[in-house]
């Protein structure tokens, strides 16, 4: 597998962002010092807002299976994007190859006191937008998501189609899920 660097980084502004009410966010590519963010960001969403669907030992084993040196043995093989307001890192998302003409949304966080402001809309287009260019073979994304009833309908907004159930599998135990997928291409 090779990896294609993205462009450097990536700057939207506020006025042309839906929602967006702080600005300029920056979206540029994963640094090794960005994983204790990415880290607290995705422990924040497990345990406030994933509890109730997947309960304690879900929460436990989520969090465990990507402690922050984790996410720069991701980021060699995928690049991750990171989001930030031009002080601090907000979201991140990462993918990884499945198969030779698919991709899997890995992962995909805001920081909670950014939701609903069109940062995951757009981290979403940008990983799109970026495999497009890069992996123009891949046909189609999916994503398994853990917690359908909390973000199932967002990932219907950007596009994508429940097609089956699965499992996310971590070291610590598996969690039943739900896969969608968008065609691309
Ligand atoms: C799911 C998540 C990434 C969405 O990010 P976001 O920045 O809040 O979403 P956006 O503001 O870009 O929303 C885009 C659209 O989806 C809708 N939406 C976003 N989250 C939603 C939710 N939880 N439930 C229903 N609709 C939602 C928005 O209202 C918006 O719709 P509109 O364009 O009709 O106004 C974010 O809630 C998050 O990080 N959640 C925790 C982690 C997570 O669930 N990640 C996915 C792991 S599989």
């Amino acid at each position: 597998m090779t990896r294609t660097s993205p462009p450097h980084s990536s700057t939207l502004y506020a006025q042309g962002i839906k929602k967006v009410k702080k600005g300029p966010i920056k979206i540029k590519e994963f640094q090794p010092s960005d994983a204790e963010a990415c880290f607290r960001i995705r422990s924040e969403a497990f345990i406030k807002l994933f509890y109730d669907e997947i309960g304690a030992d879900g929460v436990a084993a989520g969090i465990n299976a990507y402690l922050p040196k984790k996410y720069i043995q991701v980021a060699e093989s995928m690049p991750i994007f990171i989001a930030d307001d031009g002080q601090e890192q907000i979201g991140f998302i990462a993918s990884r190859f499945i198969q030779n003409a698919t991709i899997e949304i890995l992962f995909l966080y805001i920081r909670l006191d950014y939701l609903r402001k069109g940062i995951g809309g757009l981290l979403v287009k940008y990983l799109e937008n970026w495999i497009a260019k890069h992996h123009p073979e891949i046909k189609q994304i999916i994503v398994d998501t853990a917690v359908p009833k909390y973000n199932q309908i967002f990932y219907e907004k950007m596009g994508y189609s429940e097609i089956g159930e699965s499992v996310c599998h971590y070291p610590d135990g598996s969690v039943s899920a739900v896969r969608l997928m968008k065609v691309i291409g």
